[in-house]
């Protein structure tokens, strides 16, 4: 199945009592433009194809109910913050934030982590290659080294959130970060793109694992798609391709001798 459009326009229904306008106001503008609400995303692959790593039972209840209640909630946060907006409810707009923040990033968390799992036989578990695969072994030592190092932060997250792969599109070096709730990585600098995330939340694993999160952390490695980070050599240089929310980015990779350059510092 494609990955459908992950928003979609929405006729806004402005609130009433608004002056008759020109064109080229303020609020003519506001009114003419549409919300833009978000969308679950379809699968790229069914419910039960990474089983054993992961149930179709889970994936099933993860995408349907947990991201789906993502999406809703966050649309209906929207809605009530164009309205809140409209009336100059100031504190309606600062009481709906939290609901942005924690099923907003629901949903961009829930939309990179489905495109970061693949089944076996399409490709998951695979070692990242090319570029991408150096710069884990130049700042990691090794890829064994960066899935013990997620694995014991991932384990160690009190409560529920998310462990990363981080690329700072900066500096080029890659980092282990993680989050809490439904934080996404942004929230944790500007400059870090994720290029893996793994949901650490209880609902992720519990049916299947029940409270032993780091069987989930072993195993989960088996249907990880690195190449959901495509890195595509250009020349000197190699770039890695992001899939996210706004379509697909593109970041550069360090190049060899950058990363000759680290080693030997
Ligand atoms: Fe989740």
């Amino acid at each position: 199945m494609a990955l459908r459009t992950l928003f979609s326009k929405k006729a806004f229904t402005t609130a009433s009592g608004f002056r008759p306008i020109a064109a080229g106001d303020r609020c003519f503008l506001r009114q003419a433009r549409g919300l833009t609400v978000a969308a679950l995303p379809d699968l790229a692959y069914d419910y039960g194809a990474l089983e054993p790593a992961i149930s179709g039972e889970i994936m099933r209840l993860h995408h349907q109910k947990h991201h789906q209640a993502y999406v809703t909630n966050y649309n209906n946060a929207l809605e009530q913050l164009e309205t809140a907006v409209a009336k100059g409810d100031a504190s309606a707009v600062v009481r709906l934030q939290s609901a942005i923040k924690f099923n907003g990033g629901g949903h961009i968390n829930h939309s990179i982590f489905w495109k970061n799992l693949k089944p076996v036989n399409e490709g998951g578990g695979e070692p990242p290659h090319s570029t991408l695969g150096w710069a884990i072994d130049t700042d990691f030592c090794s890829l064994e080294a960066l899935v013990q190092k997620m694995n014991a932060e991932g384990a160690a997250l009190q409560g529920s959130g998310w462990v990363w792969l981080a690329l700072d599109k900066g500096s080029k070096k890659l980092s282990v970060e993680t989050t809490s709730n439904q934080d996404p990585l942004v929230t944790k600098g500007a400059n870090l793109v994720p290029l893996l995330g793994i949901d650490v939340w209880e609902h992720a694993y519990y049916l299947q694992y029940k409270n032993v999160r780091p069987d989930y952390l072993k195993n989960i490695w088996k249907v990880v798609l690195h190449a959901a980070s495509l890195s595509v050599p250009t020349g000197e240089e190699s770039t890695i391709r992001i899939v996210s929310l706004q379509g697909t980015e593109t970041f550069l990779l360090p190049t060899c001798n950058e990363l000759k350059n680290r080693q030997s510092l």
